[in-house]
């Protein structure tokens, strides 16, 4: 059962194949104890392309560096969570500069995209600027102690079509791969992939995955490939798996479906119901 902050230390049990939390995850994850997740597969709200709807959401910040800033700080919490030997694996994605406009029309193909706010061009950028999010994360997580382990592109062949006319469509976003300790648990027998002749070889960073909505989420869901690939290499079976930004609960599912055991943060209710009635209508004995 989706659980409330506020009854975290009375109804948690980490022995439960998934726990979904209901609150901001800076402050959830500051309520558990040092070095108990083996790794973490998560996928942040994107800075000013999606409103949740709800205080205190991540992504809707004015200014790209607070952004930056916010996510440092969950992620440091994420580090002190985690094992020594431990992994996180952070997918996002890019945007270009509003142009100074504060707001998004709705799009006929994805109702999603309507914004009530767009921040500003951040100081320095001009009107059509890729900002370079992915990047500016990345840094700043390697400031903050993090090993940059690996920058991996997720090729989506299905990616949405864009009318520009002056740069190609956009079809990837990134998964970082990083580590808390210099050397840390890394299964790369687990995920090899087809090579010559039917032999299997190491892993390459361009991955070919297809989005796949998912139909009760109005938000850019991970499909369950990409996280089994990060949850295979990043765990053993029985791991404990953390996702901070659960949306419908797409790490759960997969940490379930393959031996592991999942905590998943989530701030806004409505979304951990969703990932609450996914795990439960998939895996009937789970809670
Ligand atoms: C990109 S979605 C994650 C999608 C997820 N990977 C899936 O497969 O469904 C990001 C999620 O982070 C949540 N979120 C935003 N700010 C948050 C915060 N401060 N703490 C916890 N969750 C937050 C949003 O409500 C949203 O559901």
């Amino acid at each position: 059962m989706a659980i409330d902050i506020y009854e975290l230390k009375l109804k948690t049990n980490l022995k439960n194949p998934c726990n979904i939390i209901i609150g901001d995850s800076r402050e959830v994850l500051s309520r558990f104890p040092d070095q108990i997740f083996q790794c973490c597969i998560t996928s942040p709200p994107y800075w000013g392309l999606r409103d949740y709807g709800i205080d205190g959401q991540i992504g809707a910040e004015q200014n790209v560096e607070d952004y930056i800033r916010n996510l440092v700080l969950v992620f440091r919490e994420v580090r002190r969570t985690l094992k020594d030997n431990g992994t996180l694996w952070l997918n996002i994605g890019d945007s270009y500069t509003s142009g100074n406009r504060g707001w998004r029309d709705s799009d006929k193909k994805n109702a999603a995209r309507a914004m009530s706010y767009r921040p500003p061009n951040p100081e320095g950028l001009k009107n059509k600027d890729l900002i370079g999010v992915p990047w500016k994360l990345a840094f700043a997580l390697q400031a903050d102690g993090w090993y940059l382990r690996s920058d991996i592109i997720w090729n989506k062949p299905n990616c949405q079509p864009e009318s520009v006319k002056d740069r190609p469509t956009r079809s990837h976003e990134y998964v970082f791969l990083l580590s808390k300790s210099e050397k840390y648990y890394y299964d790369y027998e687990a995920i090899k992939e087809p090579g010559v002749n039917g032999s299997l070889k190491n892993r390459r960073t361009v991955w070919n995955i297809n989005t796949r909505p998912f139909k009760e989420a109005h938000f850019a869901v991970f499909p369950p490939e990409l996280a089994e690939i990060s949850i295979l290499a990043g765990s053993m079976q029985d791991s404990l798996v953390l996702d901070p930004f659960f949306g419908s609960g797409t790490v759960g599912q997969v940490s379930i479906e393959t031996g592991r055991r999942c905590v998943g943060i989530e701030l806004n209710k409505e979304y951990a119901e969703i990932a609450e009635r996914r795990i439960k209508n998939s895996n009937p004995g789970f809670l």
